[in-house]
């Protein structure tokens, strides 16, 4: 299973960056419960404080490009991929080598959009089975659904990250399953027992 986690970063000059609130729970717990459940694991990771589990292939990464590219070098060895990683939309137009001054201010940032790596590895789905994570503020279910159809998916957990109890940094989680089938809405949850329900949905659905 090939399962990316926690944020990407996007260098604005050698001392900024702009990057987002993931902390990596989420998909470590991914990669923590498919290898207790028996499976081979790799985990492409963003910057993150946390310890992949001992076992764990693991591929640190930096931006949205090194995250797409290790995710490419790894789809053909995979049955499964968990895309739960927070990838940057848009980077910096322009990177500076050296700090930017504040005496330029005010600065006005031109971003570019980065590419989406689950589209860029749709054509490559052949049997695998693809898993999305969808962080939405409002209509959940709606915005979930077309993100499903979007990235070619099996599989999307929604999560409301407004909620205080769940999403970015917590431990616990409430997602909403979307499949092509039936739609649950999980109760909250430590991150590990939402883990364990994605991958045993995996497995249900490689069966
Ligand atoms: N994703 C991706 N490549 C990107 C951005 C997101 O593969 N450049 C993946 C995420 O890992 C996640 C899914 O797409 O599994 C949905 O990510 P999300 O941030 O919710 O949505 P976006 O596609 O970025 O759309 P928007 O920000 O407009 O909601």
């Amino acid at each position: 299973m090939l399962v990316t986690a926690g944020p990407t970063r996007e260098e604005l000059d050698p001392v900024r960056f702009i990057s987002n609130r993931s902390s990596g729970k989420m998909g470590y717990a991914v990669a923590s419960s498919a290898l207790a459940r028996g499976h081979e694991v790799r985990l492409v990771s963003g910057p993150v404080k946390l310890t992949a589990p001992s076992g764990v292939h693991t591929v640190g990464v930096i931006t949205a490009g090194e995250m797409k590219r290790a995710v490419h070098d790894n789809i053909e060895w995979c049955d499964v991929l968990v895309m739960a990683a927070a990838v940057s939309d848009w980077r910096p137009g322009m990177v500076s080598g050296t700090k930017l001054k504040k005496d330029s201010a005010p600065l006005t940032l031109a971003l570019e959009p980065t590419e989406d790596i689950l589209k860029s590895v749709a054509q490559l789905k052949g049997n695998r089975v693809y898993i999305g994570f969808a962080a939405e503020t409002e209509d959940l279910i709606e915005n979930g659904t077309a993100k499903l159809k979007e990235k070619n998916l099996d599989l999307i957990a929604v999560n409301n990250v407004l909620a205080d109890d769940s999403g970015f940094e917590c431990d616990t989680n409430r997602v909403i399953l979307i499949s092509a089938a039936r739609t649950e809405e999980l109760p909250l949850m430590p991150k590990r027992e939402v883990a364990d329900r994605i991958i045993e949905w995996a497995e249900r659905s490689l069966s």
